[in-house]
């Protein structure tokens, strides 16, 4: 079966892939964008569409990782039965020759002995496809290949799909300099999602790095989709690619913005990671009117309300006396900042219980690999802040 691009053609079956613990708040993404019924799975969404759909969630989803379309779906008794099954689809339809390829994903299925012989078996299927068609094969390129196919097999169960995406979705295009410890992009956003923050609060970011969170934050407070700096799409490369309905949606998107709906700033104690923000945000229309601070989180010039988002050191990577600065933030928190709201991710358990302050929501979130969790505090003026 190939996706085919005729408005007749019956619709896609859409996956968006996640990171752990996001899939509801991909959801809500795309309720918003438009997509009423999205199916939740494990680090996953589904939905329905067309390759419009495809190109537009490219585009406009700050919160997936990916954009993956069906190809096949199909049940096996054996390693051989994949071979088989691959074989009927029409890969030449799909791409051209002189293509590269890869094919990645996830295997969890007792059929197979070595969990990477299934995606030698399917590689195995594109490439004889090819010489059967042509008398010539495409060529593999694991690392940055023009066209990705996913394989998922879930014991007797398989998916397989094109990666729309390619590259993982976080790769912005818009981060040039980055620091020891930064924030993945697509975490950023579906943080920032999680965090309740409406968009018109000010927002600050006292231990901002490379402004990941300062940049998703002005990106979707002024409608800018985050990906607009990104070039590399896979679906460029396959053979259906609409050139002309990619264009128009890409040139149209907003990008130009004359001001921010909101205040937002940015503080770091090291000058070289305030310049390395400086320089990320020199990119964009709204660089100008987010304000960064080479200064410790606790002399910045902020006056509550203000809703902070923030992922202060964690030791594991940076060094840093945790229980001493974690201590610090939570009596800075307290004592400043009431009447505020404040988010934090960290992977540091003993930093946590060194803020001192009750949590209004906890998460488990990874960056990465690394195991962090996220916290909401609501700091109130008086007697309530000791609460
Ligand atoms: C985990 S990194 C933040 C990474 C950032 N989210 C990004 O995506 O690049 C923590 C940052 O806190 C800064 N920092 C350490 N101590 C600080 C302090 N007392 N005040 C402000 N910033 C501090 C470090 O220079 C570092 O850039």
């Amino acid at each position: 079966m190939h996706p085919e691009t005729s408005s007749k053609s019956p619709l896609l079956q859409i996956t968006l892939k996640c990171f752990f613990g996001f899939e509801t708040i991909l959801a809500e993404e795309l309720n918003e964008l438009g997509y009423a019924d999205v199916k939740l799975l494990n680090r996953a969404v589904q939905i329905n569409g067309t390759w419009q759909d495809v190109y537009k969630l490219n585009l406009y989803s700050r919160c997936a990782i990916a954009v993956l379309v069906e190809i096949d779906h199909f049940f096996i008794q054996s390693e051989e039965d994949l071979y088989k099954r691959a074989l009927r689809i029409k890969w030449h339809e799909i791409f051209d020759v002189n293509k590269t390829f890869a094919v990645k994903g996830a295997v969890y299925s007792h059929i197979f002995k070595n969990t990477h012989y299934p995606y030698l078996l399917v590689k195995d299927a594109i490439v004889d496809t090819f010489n059967k068609h042509f008398n010539d094969r495409p060529n593999i390129d694991v690392k940055k290949p023009n066209v990705l196919f996913d394989l998922y097999i879930k014991e007797k169960e398989v998916t397989i799909s094109v990666n729309t995406s390619g590259l993982p979705l976080f790769q912005r295009g818009y981060r040039s300099a980055v620091g020891p410890a930064p924030l993945n992009e697509v975490v950023a956003a579906c943080l920032i999602r999680m965090s309740g923050w409406d968009k018109k609060q000010t927002l600050i970011d006292p231990f901002c790095g490379s402004g990941t969170l300062l940049i998703e934050a002005a990106l979707l407070a002024s409608g800018i989709p985050s990906n607009i700096e990104r070039q590399h799409y896979a679906f460029k490369n396959l053979k259906n690619y609409d050139a002309s309905s990619w264009e128009s949606l890409f040139e149209n998107a907003p990008r130009v913005v004359r001001q921010l709906p909101c205040q937002i700033l940015g503080g770091d104690i090291s000058d070289e990671m305030v310049l390395k923000a400086r320089r990320n945000l020199r990119n964009f229309s709204f660089g100008r009117f987010v304000n960064i601070s080479s200064t410790s989180f606790d002399q910045l010039k902020v006056e509550p309300p203000v809703f902070i988002i923030t992922n202060p050191p964690y030791d594991h990577r940076l060094s840093a006396d945790v229980e001493e600065l974690y201590g610090q933030i939570g009596s800075w928190l307290k004592h400043k900042m009431a009447p505020s709201t404040a988010c934090i991710i960290s992977s540091s358990e003993e930093g946590f219980n060194a803020i001192g302050l009750k949590a209004s929501l906890k998460r488990q979130v990874f960056n990465g690999d690394l195991d962090c969790e996220y916290r909401k505090y609501e700091l109130f003026e008086g007697k309530k802040a000791l609460h």
